[in-house]
């Protein structure tokens, strides 16, 4: 057993269907203490995305703060939603019940960042699973928390490892492209980074096999699981991926075990102008402003069965509590 205490977490997101599982997974996990849960335009509306966050929280018996953070990027007009992958509602159009949802915190997701780095310097990591405009507006307000965070470990981009270098253009990732200006502030910016993008995400394949498997070992979070991301599965299979993308779980599962991935380093920058505005790319000719650490490379079994066993000894516990 690992005496070591877990690891502090804000977890800043667009709900989102695989954004859905990756709160099942940050929340089942032991090794995690979620501290607070932050929203961001993206997948949906920003209304859209924090009204996923509260039912989500209230389904998965979460009890960390909420707080509401960016409805557009810093210097643009939003981008549609992608109604087509996540369904009109931003979760697959999986039916989310109009009921009474937890409160949200009075203060902004930016606020809520930069309070929950400065009550415990050092020791938060930030996984950001949406574009990243609550960190850039976090670190522009009050660019010392960019010291006092552990990490930051965000979903985003492609660096010509895998076979894509976008999804929502040939050169862009969605996280990025929402957002480019705000992904530019925070790579500049001297924290600690990892990126898990689509070099591995696209690899980390929750098969229907697998997901179907989970309805009979995980009880109602593995019916949930399984229905929620029935639409976002259809989507993906016109691109000819048969199986549903964990993108944003692998985050949580680099947050948990890095040991899954291989690991390059060095300078990273995004294009903000031109034909390949949000693209990531390796700024070979510069030092990293603080260490940066890309991801090539997956133990895809390994991240699956990590995100299937923690689904299940979490629905085993909230099932015998009820
Ligand atoms: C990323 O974009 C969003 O649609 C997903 O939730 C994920 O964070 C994948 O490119
Ligand atoms: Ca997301």
């Amino acid at each position: 057993m690992s005496l070591q205490s877990p690891l502090k977490v804000v977890f800043d997101t667009d709900p989102g269907v695989d954004d859905a599982l990756a709160l099942a997974f940050l929340h089942a996990h032991p090794g995690l203490d979620l501290l607070a849960v932050t929203t961001v335009f993206g997948n949906a509306d920003i209304e859209t995305t924090t009204r996923n966050a509260r039912y989500l929280c209230q389904r998965f018996g979460i009890s960390a703060p909420i707080a509401q953070g960016a409805a557009k990027p810093l210097h643009r007009a939003r981008n549609p939603s992608p109604v087509a992958i996540h369904g009109g509602n931003g979760l697959g159009d999986y039916p989310v019940p109009d009921l009474r949802l937890p409160p949200l915190q009075p203060r902004d997701a930016a606020d809520e960042i930069i309070a929950r780095i400065r009550a415990a310097p050092g020791a938060v990591t930030i996984i950001a699973v949406g574009p990243l405009t609550n960190l850039a507006l976090a670190c522009t307000r009050d660019p010392e928390i960019a010291i006092l965070a552990r990490e930051v470990i965000l979903m985003g981009g492609a660096f010509g490892v895998g076979k894509h270098a976008g999804n929502v253009t040939p050169h862009a990732e969605a996280n990025i492209f929402n957002d480019p200006e705000a992904a530019a502030i925070v790579l500049a910016a001297p924290w600690p980074i990892s990126i898990v993008g689509l070099d591995v995400t696209l690899d980390c394949l929750l098969t229907n096999e697998a997901a179907e498997a989970l309805t009979e070992r995980a009880g109602w979070l593995g019916r949930f699981i399984f229905d929620v991301t029935r639409h976002y599965v259809e989507a993906y299979r016109a691109d000819g991926v048969d199986g549903c993308c964990l993108h944003d779980v692998a985050a949580v599962a680099y947050a948990i075990d890095r040991g899954l991935f291989r690991i390059r380093h060095g300078a990273v920058g995004v294009d903000t102008i031109g034909p390949q505005t949000g693209r990531t790319r390796w700024l070979p000719d510069e030092p990293p402003p603080a260490p940066r650490n890309v991801c090539v490379g997956v133990d895809r079994d390994g991240l699956v069965d990590l995100f299937c066993e923690s689904i299940v000894r979490q629905s085993a516990l909230t099932e015998a509590e009820t």
